[in-house]
């Protein structure tokens, strides 16, 4: 009655989270099921060969016809597909530099079995994920039951993953953790509001670098260290956005 395929597409920007999400979904939903029973499968999209070689169309129908259909006969499965544009590539947008040819093949192979495996098993969910939803085939996309936006975190999420970032590094450097109550973290914070979630880790780990004596003891940052490391990635991510 409800053409279902069993299939969420997370997009969203790179560092957004999207990867974590899907195998924290992976695992909430382990809970749900009998634990013995539940099965993750992640797949390596680069892992299944080049397109190019004309290796990925027997590739993917093996193994979404053999690997998954047997794990899927066994018990309840969630695979992870990520960045699944290298797999279900837009076939109307295919550069002549790779082999429109093959690439077109895998596509296709990948649609024609997600059909066969929604048809036969009903306890097996995809989760795809992606950043260039553009480069995704729209006959994939349009198999999926549930397309969820994953964007730049909000002010509220900026903090909260700095947050956990610097409890984080408090359980072994305690001094760190009063650094979310000193007085320049809002201001700080401010300054986080358009980088993604991986970007906000990595400027904490280029504020514990960006003086020597802090690269010695972590636990001498300071939340001028902070505010300065957030002050130089937001100029970071504000040249590449000038140069789009
Ligand atoms: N909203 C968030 N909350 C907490 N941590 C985040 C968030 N978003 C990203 N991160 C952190 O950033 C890192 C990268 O996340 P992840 O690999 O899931 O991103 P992604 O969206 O899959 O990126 P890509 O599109 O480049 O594959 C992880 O260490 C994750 O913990
Ligand atoms: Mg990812």
């Amino acid at each position: 009655m409800l053409p279902l395929h069993g299939t969420i597409l997370l997009v969203g920007p790179p560092g957004t989270g999207k990867t974590s999400l899907a195998k924290g979904l992976a695992s909430e939903t382990a809970a749900v099921f009998n634990k013995s029973g539940f099965r993750l499968i992640e797949i390596d999209p680069h892992a299944l060969g080049s397109a190019m070689m004309g290796k990925t169309q027997k590739a993917v129908s093996d193994l979404f016809s053999q690997t998954i259909a047997e794990a899927a006969m066994a018990g309840p499965v969630i695979v992870l597909l990520d960045e699944v544009e290298t797999l279900a590539a837009d076939r109307s947008k295919l550069s002549l530099q790779a082999n429109p040819i093959d690439v077109h093949r895998a596509t296709d192979a990948v649609l024609v079995q997600l059909d066969a495996l929604a048809e036969t098993h009903n306890n097996l969910l995809f989760i795809a994920t992606s950043n260039f939803p553009q480069a995704v085939d729209s006959a994939f996309t349009s198999r999926c039951d549930l397309v969820l936006e994953i964007p730049l975190p909000n002010r509220v999420a900026c903090e909260q993953i700095l947050v956990d970032c610097l409890k984080g590094l408090a359980q072994t450097y305690k001094p760190i953790g009063d650094l979310a109550t000193g007085a320049k973290f809002a201001a700080t914070v401010d300054d986080l509001v358009g980088l993604d979630g991986r970007a906000i880790r990595k400027m904490v780990a280029s504020a514990l670098t960006m003086r020597k004596e802090v690269a010695v003891d972590p636990m001498l940052l300071t939340d001028s260290d902070l505010a300065a490391a957030a002050k130089a990635a937001k100029a970071v991510r504000g040249a590449k956005g000038e140069e789009r």
